[in-house]
């Protein structure tokens, strides 16, 4: 039976960078959850009789949500809804299922990298018909309907068994619940060598993978154990979490720490690889080689015709704008297109879609390419053990031949979290003013070439996203750029990035905070980022 409940409209709905987060709490209000999802109904057109996706990283309040979900999708008239058993599927592999069963569309419930638990973070976002993140257009949409929400529809039934796999009916539609892994796991077997790197381990290759206690612990142990014949226990923390074990599944070198402790030990495997909370993002670690993102996706996209999925080479590579420019130069030598896009995966999916790009990758340890429309933690693990397996040489290896023949972009990012929001706007809106007056100013050595506020002029759309982080660019290619985070739940996280290019070999092995020093320095000179936020130092070092 389906029924019509009246509801009033939270002023809070705004979607983020990826979807909507808030705490637990916030949206376990009365029709919080309920109001958002007929938000995305209602900004939708010609779903009627259609296949809706729906699944989540397993986090507290996943599965609450995923029965509310499913019921109001009978209730507005979807023809199927597919859901992963145990309400599982990692945000790329529900980019694939929407794909590959040519949804309409799917539902992904997560936080991503956020913690979980009662008190902690939750979220929902709306994928489109291409298995990625809704443009700006459709959360804008969305939000405004959050406006003036007044009733949402829902069926009164018993909840769906989300731990059975088959077929069901509720309220005249069909739910299947499905193997949240296999077709994954066999789109990833037609993109990589299996066999190589197969015997690559059974030579002795020594592979560790820490799945946080989030989603891509069941896909790892059915890929990295069973099908490439890993060792039991190479993959750590497997079993998904509601809380993921109390830590943050955020694959950094501060959350990630006694990975990157093994990694950098004497007796370390000769890899070690991480994703976060939903699958998407990655860490990779050889033995005494961290890997920043922004290297790996130049270093991946050097490489990757040598997995089979990419032997036909990219047809170009797209970077968010605070990415560093490592993959620039890899892409100017094959010859290819480059883009510069604002944060967050959604803007990647035009270029995908196009064929324009073949490879994205973002700062924020998130790499993918056009084989689904969201970054894939896995999909990284997997070409970078694909590449080494043909290669045969190890991560350190790859990393300083590849320094020395692109030069190397020393890069880091600080975060200062949970700043006070009015103090982070105001140092913002000071920067932005002060724009104008720094081109040609001189720091010490370091000469500024130009200073901008990012706007993005979408190629394919011709769509214009403003104000999507300052940048200040100086003469030899070092860049100071500053934005706030758009995923954060309470206060504002300000974030920093700083990038030195470095063409001399001789000078590749400075450690990293010491080879940016002086831009450190100015990067909180030039925001006052001291005084306005009244912290003295970053709250996380990436
Ligand atoms: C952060 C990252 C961004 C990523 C997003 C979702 O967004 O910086 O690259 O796409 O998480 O994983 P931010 O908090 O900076 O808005
Ligand atoms: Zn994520």
């Amino acid at each position: 039976m389906t029924k019509t409940v009246s509801t009033t409209p939270y002023g809070d709905q705004k979607p983020g960078t990826s979807g909507l987060r808030k705490k637990v709490p916030v949206f376990q209000q009365k029709n919080y959850a309920e109001n958002f999802i007929q938000s995305i109904f209602d900004s939708l057109e010609g779903f009627a009789g259609k296949t809706l996706v729906i699944g989540g990283d397993g986090r507290f309040y996943n599965r609450d949500v995923i029965q509310i979900a499913i019921k109001m999708a009978a209730a507005n008239g979807f023809g199927q809804v597919l859901v992963g058993r145990g309400g599982i599927l990692s945000t790329p592999a529900a980019s694939n299922i929407i794909r590959k069963y040519k949804a309409f569309g799917g539902i992904i419930l997560s936080a991503s990298h956020n913690p979980g638990g009662p008190t902690e973070d939750f979220g929902i976002k709306y994928n489109t018909g291409n298995g990625g993140p809704a443009p700006e257009k459709i959360t804008d949409a969305i939000f405004a309907r959050t406006k003036t929400i007044d009733a949402y529809k829902i069926v009164e039934a018993d909840d769906i068994n989300l731990d059975m796999e088959g077929e069901s009916e509720i309220g005249g539609m069909t739910v299947t619940v499905i193997d949240p892994v296999a077709d994954y796991a066999e789109l990833m077997e037609k993109l990589f060598d299996f066999p190589a790197i197969r015997a690559l381990i059974s030579n002795g290759f020594g592979v560790v993978f820490d799945a946080m206690s989030a989603v891509t612990g069941p896909y790892a142990k059915e890929i990295i154990e069973n099908r490439l014949g890993a060792p039991k226990g190479s993959v750590l923390n497997f079993m998904p979490l509601p809380d993921f074990g109390g830590h943050h599944p955020d694959p950094n070198l501060v959350h990630a720490r006694a990975l990157y402790e093994e990694m950098m030990s004497e007796n370390a495997p000769d890899f070690g690889a991480a994703s976060d909370g939903d699958g998407d993002r990655n860490l990779i670690i050889g033995k005494g080689m961290f890997v920043t993102p922004s290297d790996s996706l130049a270093m991946l996209a050097a490489n990757a015709h040598l997995a089979p999925g990419y032997a036909r080479g990219l047809a170009g590579i797209a970077r968010s704008m605070p990415t560093s420019g490592a993959a620039d130069r890899v892409a100017e030598k094959l010859g290819i297109g480059m883009y510069e896009t604002p944060t967050g995966w959604k803007f990647f999916g035009n270029l995908l879609d196009e064929g324009m790009a073949t490879i994205c990758g973002e700062e924020s340890a998130g790499t993918g390419s056009n084989h689904v429309r969201e970054k894939d933690g896995l999909w990284a693990v997997l070409l970078w053990l694909n590449i080494l397996a043909v290669r045969g040489e190890s991560v350190a290896e790859i990393s300083r031949q590849h320094w020395a023949s692109y030069g190397r972009n020393y890069y880091s990012r600080h975060d200062y979290e949970e700043v006070d929001a009015d103090a982070a706007n105001a140092l913002v809106a000071a920067l932005r003013e002060k724009l104008p007056s720094l081109p040609g100013t001189s720091f010490g050595a370091l000469k500024v070439e130009a200073a901008d506020d990012f706007a993005y002029h979408d190629p394919v759309d011709h769509s214009v996203s403003d104000h999507q982080g300052i940048r200040i660019l100086f003469e030899g290619g070092s860049r100071i750029v500053y934005r706030l985070s758009g995923t954060g739940t309470s206060g504002a996280t300000l974030r920093v990035y700083i990038e030195r290019y470095e063409p001399d070999a001789s000078r590749h092995d400075i450690e990293t905070q010491e080879a940016l020093a002086d831009l450190i320095t100015l990067a909180d000179e030039i925001a006052d980022i001291r005084t306005r936020t009244g912290r003295d130092a970053p709250s996380v070092i990436t």
